[in-house]
């Protein structure tokens, strides 16, 4: 495999196999014409970053109808409005802000007064539509030079870029750069936030790892690549979401850095998240989980009791595939999204369902797949009296 952002080659640690498209809920139909891949992962040791193999081309993953819409979650919601408050020290007056990946436009919306130009990017429709309807300015398009050229009106002048879990998504590291480089003023400010490696490594959360995700990034990472363009890594804070984030905050050269930076980088080096050391003995522990999980279903199934899985999450599509869990272990998944009740999970083809079928058919058990947002679930879903369980520690 080669490195998208060095061209270097570089060999796979691990292989999950044969594995669907993450958000591909699918008909029955269709399930003949179902697209795989080999989903493999590397490490690239010069830029300390770890990244999927052969991932198939963005155009087929955020298209039309792509199923998730960042308002679905009160618990993201919440997120997002302190989100806002925390990123306001980058404005001025009448300040230019760019999200990347700005989906329904919920986080956008926050900025529509004191006179704040904002322009979202928006590659699926269906969110981008949604988002135009709510009277957010948005691009229905993938963010690079070519389209960001268009608006001349931010070119040089952009005060803030931000974005959420969406930088991991970008194939092309080097053009996204470019295009911010572009875009942000002198002291502009781009900050980011994704799911962070360390997290990854100390939960065992390889249902991180997925086609939309082409990158895990670091500290480490974020720093070195960003310095090959001359920006810098100038501040980074941890985040609770998406099982442990990091929000990184990048500016252009010789600006003042946060002594959390330093720290962080440390911590990294110490725990050989920024060597292939990590990755080697995250395959082992990914094995591990997987022989833990199928052992803790069979025990369930041997003892009669019969299993649920609560949210089709995109991350499940992993565990499923990699464990080869399919509708014999759970009989159903339940989510509140429309676009994926009545299809069937990628791959494994167990039957998704909405809340009421749920409700009405309380399974022994449920395997938690969105495991990041069990306070919110746990917590509205009290009248469940049976086993909560997942990979990761509930
Ligand atoms: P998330 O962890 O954000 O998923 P992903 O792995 O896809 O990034 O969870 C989003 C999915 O979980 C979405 O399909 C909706 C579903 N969901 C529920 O069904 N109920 C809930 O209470 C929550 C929080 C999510």
């Amino acid at each position: 495999m080669k490195c998208k952002i060095t061209n270097k080659s570089i060999d796979p640690f691990m292989s999950f196999g044969k594995m669907p498209i993450a958000n591909g809920f699918i008909k029955e139909e269709n399930f003949s014409k179902e697209f795989f891949y080999n989903m493999e992962v590397g490490f690239n040791e010069d830029i300390s970053l770890f990244q999927l193999n052969d991932h198939p081309k963005p155009e087929m993953m955020f298209n039309q109808n792509y199923p998730f819409f960042t308002g679905s979650s009160e618990y993201m919601k919440n997120h997002f409005n302190k989100y806002y408050e925390f990123i306001k020290k980058y404005l001025k007056t009448k300040s230019k802000i760019i999200e990347i990946g700005s989906n329904d436009g919920t986080f956008l919306k926050n900025f529509l007064k004191d006179g704040n130009e904002i322009l979202g990017f928006e590659p699926s429709k269906n969110v981008a539509d949604f988002a135009k309807k709510n009277k957010i300015p948005t691009v229905n398009n993938f963010f690079n030079k070519s389209t960001v050229k268009n608006f001349k009106e931010f070119l040089g002048k952009t005060d803030l870029i931000c974005a959420s879990n969406v930088i991991c998504h970008v194939p092309n590291l080097k053009d996204l750069i470019e295009s911010i480089d572009l875009l942000l003023s002198s002291d502009g400010t781009f900050v980011f936030e994704e799911p962070y490696l360390g997290s990854m490594f100390e939960k065992v959360a390889y249902d991180q790892i997925y086609d939309e995700h082409i990158y895990i990034f670091s500290a480490s990472s974020v720093s070195k690549i960003f310095k090959m363009f001359n920006f810098e890594l100038v501040d980074v804070l941890p985040q609770t979401t998406h099982g442990g984030s990091m929000r990184y905050i990048i500016k252009r050269e010789n600006k003042p850095i946060s002594p959390k930076v330093k720290t962080i980088l440390s911590y990294e080096s110490e725990n050989k998240l920024d060597s292939l050391d990590s990755c080697i003995k995250f395959k082992k522990n990914c094995e591990i989980s997987k022989e833990n999980i199928l052992n803790k279903i069979n025990f369930l199934k041997k003892a009669g009791k019969s299993i649920c899985g609560y949210a089709a999450t995109s991350k499940s599509t992993t565990i499923l595939n990699y464990c080869k869990i399919d509708k014999s272990c759970i009989d159903f998944i339940c989510d509140t999204t429309i676009e994926k009740i009545g299809k069937f999970s990628p791959g494994m083809h167990i039957p998704i369902k909405d809340m009421n079928y749920f409700h009405n058919n309380m399974t022994d058990c449920i395997y938690l797949f969105a495991w990041n947002h069990k306070e919110e679930i746990l917590n509205k879903e009290k009248q469940f009296k049976g086993e909560w369980f997942s990979h990761v520690s509930l």
